[in-house]
Parts: structure tokens; C-alpha cells; sequence
């Protein structure tokens, strides 16, 4: 156990777990993990069968009432249900509640449905456990840096074993949806940019939340959301139009939604934008031709927060009584907090607006997830006071935020020998997210709760380090009078490590940013620093990709924290001090400029691409076309090298493939976990093709000196995409290779697919 850990886990912490048995503790979980990757779910003939005769018996209202969803509240003295809400689950007319939780609270109501209804249905408990329930994670999209899949389920394992604990069945996550716009601030959500990766995250973390059976009391079902395409948000405004071509929806933001639905994902979220003029909700493309027929999803579908409602602003009905018909005749099964189908569902039903099959299938879906959860058998299994407090916030939970935490962890610039920092050295500690609690949680985080987290201060006070701290500025406004105090605290230390970044409420949603800058006087402080001369490390906070073009011209180190979660300080402070060796890689691109967005690594090369020698090419007059940092991009302490790509073959047909090989070398003093990339670019398609696009990657932990051959294959399928009449397939030709640490500094070698 090393001193820096040992003392971390001491501090506020119980039991100190030394670093081998937490590696048993993976080791376990992955053996778990790999177990529930071998069954996606399905809907079973008893849960029809179930289903079935529960419908035969139901009044058209209890239907009704099955496909409305209310929200429970929060009030200072806790948890609480509008007056109106009570009465309509005595009435059998709520079939789910969302925001309830704490096993108390939840089986009071429950006890409700249960008991106090007609048919004793009992109801479904959803809440946006998106990183963790009380032990909070970094944030979807610094999870995501990790690149560690088997690590992202467990994560999501740990939240679905907590929320459990507390009551709830149902989690509205993962969110999965592509963004190339870092304007947008749900970016902060979901797996960043890229298709593949994305992908293969989407199925990790459904995996994780419903387990291996949905029906065991430690798992959840997952919502995956929001369907479809939220991301595209035009110009990157939240709720904003989305206005994109059937090409890109489906090989860009869809595969997402269908590697979880792959994966055995309960239920879908609707999301609030249009996808070629037709709002989600009330979208049957995406719905039936999409969703149940191409996909055969099974499972349930429940709007995003009152998106049936928001169909009228949208302009494509006249009222909520119209939205109600497009709703549930376009595929939705049940209403966020609109009240809508509660409104105006039978009523229509009973003027042949709506047929009651519709509602009867709707209806069917809802009742066959209940059984599959087994709140028929036992409608209270899931809540328990032994295992909240047992399970929820437990130190192994903890253990593994802090290792998901390091993880997520990207070192951006790393110059002077700034980093790793001696232990011998004083540190001035400084700027607004040094020590706030609050802000390292982020965005939907759950019941985490401020008082629960080690900030980078309270880390490096842990261990003993000689720290002189001052806030020096907020992260918004424009005092800039306390930057003084900081530049005192700068000149009494050997190195200065500033905290600067976003405010959680910057990000998630309703939070879109034209100007992707650091906020507020930050700047001013980080120049007050780097005027005392002393070495400048920058910790970033925040929820999306920046504009660091000043920055990184103003201070020697960057290290991009993310909103790190319940352990952030530790994790931190463990990478700045050595005790752990940045791994993370970047899974969204970081423009020098907003004026360059969207500008992602899988773009086309047009016909005109940049040319230096030639004016008239596609670039910018005011900054160059590359980003600041491409997509995959990250440093480490070790030293990294590549051997030259060696194929199996050059050439190889549809039935056959390739083996391609590289040698990486750990030339450097210091263990590290490289993720060595392979990219794809199809030369000449039917279809203008990007210059490359993802195709897989695997990490290798290297000890000083060591050198590995990693091993990818390629074939046909690997190669598909839609072809100029939309026919997913591979077309023969040539193929480049490009494989290295991110997607710009790659080495290539061309294959030919033949046939
Ligand atoms: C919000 C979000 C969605 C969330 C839901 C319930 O508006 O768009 O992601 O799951 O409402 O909180």
C-alpha cells in the first residue's frame, strides 16, 4: 500500500483497503461482469402470460394508469408526494413514480399501490442514477476517458446495487447520446463523439444496471435516452432542432440505441428534439419502423419530462388532447409527468381515436417489466434499511470510485518536469475548485451529497503535503480581488497547482455555452500565476471539451479532471504526486477555437482539403483547422513507442481476414496502461467516406521497459457502412490502416478487401 493511498482512505474513512485486496475486489467484479455479458434479457412467456390475464381484468382507466408517470418531490424535512398523486396511485391511476427514493419512503408508497388498490399493481420506481446513486462517479463522459469498458459496468453495477438498496427499480441512464458540439453542455452525460466507442459504452453500463437478471433484488432496469439524436442539437442549443440526413442518423447516432437495445435494455426515452421535422414522442419512424421492427425491441417506452406536451410549442398539434393521439399511436408506452394520457387517453379510446389494442400493447409491456423485475412475487424486494446500510457508500464502493476516478483522468500538457510533483516540494494549492465539494460532483449526481467528497485540498492535506491555498477567484463573475491572495500563496510555494474549470450547473442540460472558455476571472488568475515564474500545473473541472487555446500557451501542465466525483481529490492528487500514472484519452475532441465547431476526428476530407500552398481550400482565415486536442489524445509519465504495422495479408476477400500487429514499448521509468488505437479509412466509396473512423482498441499495461505485441483483425463486417442506396454492406477496395496512441499520430499500412 503506498503512502498516498493509505493516507486518502484513511482520512474520513473507516477501514483503510490496501491496494491488493481492491484488485481482488476487481477482480471479482470483472468475473461477475463477464458472466452478465453472456445474457441480454428478454421478455419472458410468464411475464406475457402475467401480462395477459392482469389486462383481461383491468378497467380502461387502471391502463391509463399504468402509463403515467409522476414525480415524487424533495422538501428540507425530506421526500414528499403531492396531495393529488396519492390519491391517483389509491386510485390505480400512477403506474410508475420517479424522483422517490430511500427504502422507507419507497415501500410507504408501494404499500399504497399494493394494498390499498384494486388490483394491487405494483408501481415502478425510475430515478437518474447516471453516475452512481450516493457514491457518485465521474461523470459519464470523464468515465468515458477511461476507455476501461469492464471498469464502466462496474461502475454502473456499484450504482445499480445502491439505488436498489434505496428502493428504486428503474434508472433513467445510460445516456448515450453522440455529441460533436461542445456548446451543448449534455455532452457532459454521455461517451463524447465517437460511434464505436459510444457503442461499446452504452452496452457496458446496461449491463451493468440490470446485471445478469433483472429479476435479482441488486439490479435495475436502464432507460436507454434519449431516442433519438439529441446530441445534433443545431448550433449546440439544448432542445434545439435536429436537422440531419437518414445516413447520419443511423451510422452516426443510432448504433448507440441499438448496442443497448443488443445488450437486453428495458426501455427507451424518447428525447425532446425533432428528427427531420416530427418531434420523438411523437415520431413512428424512429418508433415502430425503427425500433420494433427492424430492432424487435421489446421492452417499454416512456417519454423524456413532458415531451408529449411540448409536441403543441413544437407545432405539429394543436393541443395535449392531439398529442395524446400522435403519442400513443406513434409508439409511446408511458408519459413523463405530462399527465396527458391521464387527461385525454380514455376518452379517446372511447371515441375511436385510439384503439384500445394500442393501449392494451402499451400497457403490456408495462406490466410484463413489473413481473420480469419479480414485484409480482414480491412487490417490496426491492429497498431494504440492512442493505442501504450495508451496501450504500460502503468502502468498497468507494475503493473502486477511486481507481474509476484516476482513470478518468487525461494529462493534456506536461512541459519543464512540472509533473509528477516530488513530495520534497511546497504546493500552492489555488483557484475556485480546489476545495469545493459541491462543484466535483457534477451534474445528475444522484442522492452524492457535497459532505461525502474529498476536494484536492483535503487530498493533499491527507498526505501530509506542504500546501499553501487560496481560493484567488470564483468561476464566474469578474471580482478579480482576491487573485492577490492567491499570488501570495504562489510565491511562498515550489510549484503552483491551480484548480479552474466549469461550476456543475455549466453543463447538463438547459445548460448550452456559446462561449467555451474558462468562465468568470480565471484567466486573470491563471496570468497573476504564471507572472510569479513558478512552475503552473492547471487541474481542469468541467463538463465539457474548452477552449484552452490561452492556456496551454500560459502554464506548463494541463490535467483534465472532469467532474471526478466522490473521490476526485484523491485521484487527483495521486496522478499530480506520481502515486498513479495518468492513462485517460480523450473520447471528445477539444477545438482551439468555438468557431471551429463541430470539428471531430471522423470528419470528410471534401474536395478541397487544406492546402497551405493554395487559397482555395477548406480552412479557416483566423485559426488553423486542426484542434487544440484530437479525439483519443492523452499523455502519461511513461514513454511511449510504436513499432511499424505488420499484416497478415495485404489483400484478402469477404470470407477471409486481416491480422494486423504492432509492438509498443514502455521506454519510459514508470509502469503505464497505453490504449493503442486502430482507425479505418475507406478510400473510395460510393459514398464520400471520413479519413477514419474507430474500429477498435485495446489497452496494455506496460512495465518500465517492456515491450508487447498487440493484435487486431479485421474483416468484412468491420468495413460496412451505408452504401449509396442505404444498403449496409462493405464495398471491395482500398483500405488504409492507422493505428497508434490517438486518432493524429498514426502509422498506416493499406489492405485491399477484393471482393
Ligand atoms: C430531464 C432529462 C432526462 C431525465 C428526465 C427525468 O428533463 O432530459 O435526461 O432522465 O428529465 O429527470
Amino acid at each position: 500500500m503506498d503512502c498516498v493511498k493509505q493516507a486518502l482512505l484513511v482520512g474520513g474513512y473507516k477501514n483503510v483497503i490496501n491496494r491488493l485486496m481492491i484488485k481482488k475486489l476487481l477482480l471479482s467484479f470483472s468475473i461477475l461482469l463477464l458472466l452478465s455479458s453472456l445474457s441480454a434479457q428478454q421478455l419472458s412467456d410468464r411475464a406475457w402470460a402475467r401480462a395477459d390475464s392482469l389486462l383481461g381484468q383491468m378497467t380502461l382507466d387502471e391502463k391509463v394508469g399504468q402509463m403515467t408517470l409522476f414525480t415524487s418531490d424533495w422538501v428540507v424535512t425530506g421526500p414528499t408526494l403531492r396531495p393529488g398523486y396519492r390519491d391517483d396511485i389509491l386510485a390505480g391511476k400512477v403506474g410508475a413514480i420517479f424522483n422517490a427514493h430511500t427504502s422507507e419512503y419507497n415501500h410507504q408508497l408501494q404499500k399504497m399501490a399494493v394494498e390499498e388498490t384494486r388490483l394491487g399493481i405494483p408501481l415502478l420506481f425510475g430515478y437518474d442514477v447516471v453516475h452512481g446513486y450516493r457514491t457518485i462517479f465521474p461523470i459519464p463522459l470523464g468515465e468515458s476517458a477511461s476507455w476501461d469498458l469492464q471498469g464502466i459496468e462496474q461502475t454502473a453495477r456499484i450504482a445499480a446495487v445502491e439505488a436498489s438498496a434505496a428502493g428504486l427499480n428503474w434508472t433513467f441512464a445510460p445516456m448515450v447520446d453522440i455529441a460533436r458540439d461542445p456548446r451543448w453542455g449534455r455532452v457532459a452525460e454521455g461517451a463524447g463523439e465517437d460511434t464505436y466507442l459510444g457503442s461499446l459504452i452504452s452496452a457496458a453500463r446496461v449491463r451493468g444496471f440490470q446485471g445478469q437478471n433483472i429479476g435479482d433484488e441488486n439490479t435495475i432496469l436502464a432507460c436507454v435516452k434519449h431516442y433519438a439524436a439529441y446530441g445534433a442539437a443545431q448550433a449546440g442549443r439544448d432542445y434545439n432542432t435536429v436537422d440531419i440526413s437518414d445516413r447520419t442518423l443511423r451510422e452516426i447516432y443510432l448504433p448507440p440505441f441499438k448496442a443497448a437495445k443488443d445488450a437486453g435494455v428495458y426501455s427507451f426515452m424518447t428525447a425532446f428534439n425533432d428528427v427531420d421535422a416530427v418531434p420523438c414522442s411523437g415520431n413512428s419512424y424512429l418508433l415502430q419502423d425503427i425500433l420494433r421492427k427492424e430492432w424487435g425491441f421489446q421492452g417499454m417506452v416512456v417519454t423524456d419530462y413532458t415531451s408529449i406536451n411540448e409536441m403543441v410549442p413544437h407545432g405539429i398539434v394543436a393541443n395535449n388532447a392531439e398529442a395524446a393521439t400522435l403519442a400513443v399511436n406513434a409508439g409511446v408506452d408511458m408519459d413523463m409527468q405530462g399527465a396527458v394520457y391521464y387527461d385525454y387517453l380514455a376518452k379517446q379510446v372511447k371515441e375511436g381515436l385510439v384503439s384500445v389494442e394500442t393501449v392494451d400493447q402499451s400497457v403490456r409491456y408495462i406490466l410484463a417489466l413489473k413481473y420480469e423485475l419479480g414485484l409480482f412475487d414480491d412487490p417490496y424486494r426491492y429497498g431494504s434499511k440492512e442493505r442501504e446500510a450495508e451496501e450504500v457508500f460502503s468502502q468498497a464502493h468507494l475503493n473502486v470510485a477511486l481507481e474509476s476516478s484516476i482513470k478518468s483522468l487525461v494529462l493534456l500538457k506536461n512541459e519543464r518536469g512540472a509533473l509528477p510533483i516530488s513530495a520534497s516540494k511546497s504546493i500552492a494549492v489555488v483557484g475556485p475548485l480546489a476545495d469545493n465539494k459541491a462543484e466535483m460532483l457534477g451534474n445528475w449526481f444522484g442522492d452524492g451529497r457535497a459532505d461525502d467528497v474529498i476536494t484536492p485540498l483535503m487530498a493533499f492535506r491527507a498526505i501530509g503535503a506542504d500546501v499553501y491555498y487560496a481560493k484567488g477567484c470564483e468561476t464566474s463573475g469578474e471580482d478579480e480581488s482576491r487573485i492577490s491572495e492567491a499570488v501570495v500563496a504562489a510565491e511562498q510555494a515550489d510549484i503552483i497547482v491551480a484548480f479552474v474549470g466549469e461550476s456543475g450547473y455549466m453543463s447538463g442540460e438547459a445548460a448550452s455555452r456559446s462561449d467555451i472558455t474558462l468562465p468568470g476571472p480565471q484567466r486573470a488568475l491563471i496570468s497573476a500565476l504564471e507572472a510569479t515564474g513558478k512552475p503552473l500545473v492547471l487541474v481542469l473541472m468541467n463538463g465539457r471539451p474548452l477552449d484552452l487555446s490561452w492556456e496551454v500557451a500560459h502554464c506548463d501542465a494541463i490535467l483534465e479532471a472532469w467532474f471526478p466525483g466522490t473521490m476526485g481529490g484523491p485521484a487527483i492528487v495521486e496522478v499530480l504526486m506520481g502515486e498513479a500514472n495518468p492513462s485517460g484519452r480523450l473520447p471528445i475532441t477539444f477545438p482551439r477555437s468555438v468557431g471551429q465547431v463541430p470539428i471531430f476526428y471522423n470528419a470528410k476530407n471534401t474536395g478541397r482539403p487544406f492546402d497551405a500552398n493554395n487559397k482555395y481550400t477548406s480552412k479557416y482565415l483566423d485559426v488553423e483547422n486542426t484542434p487544440l486536442f484530437p479525439f483519443g489524445f492523452g499523455l502519461s509519465y511513461a514513454e511511449i513507442t510504436y513499432g511499424k504495422p505488420v499484416l497478415s495479408k495485404t489483400e484478402f476477400s469477404a470470407s477471409e481476414t486481416v491480422k494486423i500487429s504492432i509492438r509498443v514499448t514502455n521506454t519510459g521509468d514508470v509502469a503505464t496502461t497505453e490504449t493503442v488505437q486502430l482507425y479505418v479509412h475507406d478510400l473510395v466509396g460510393s459514398v464520400t467516406r471520413p479519413l477514419k473512423e474507430l474500429k477498435g482498441f485495446q489497452q496494455v499495461t506496460l512495465a518500465p521497459g517492456a515491450t508487447q505485441q498487440v493484435e487486431f483483425e479485421i474483416g468484412v463486417n468491420d468495413l460496412a457502412f451505408y452504401t449509396r442506396d442505404m444498403t449496409w454492406k462493405a464495398e471491395p477496395g482500398d483500405f488504409e490502416i492507422q493505428l497508434g496512441p490517438n486518432s493524429r499520430d498514426v502509422q498506416t499500412a493499406t489492405i485491399k478487401l477484393t471482393d
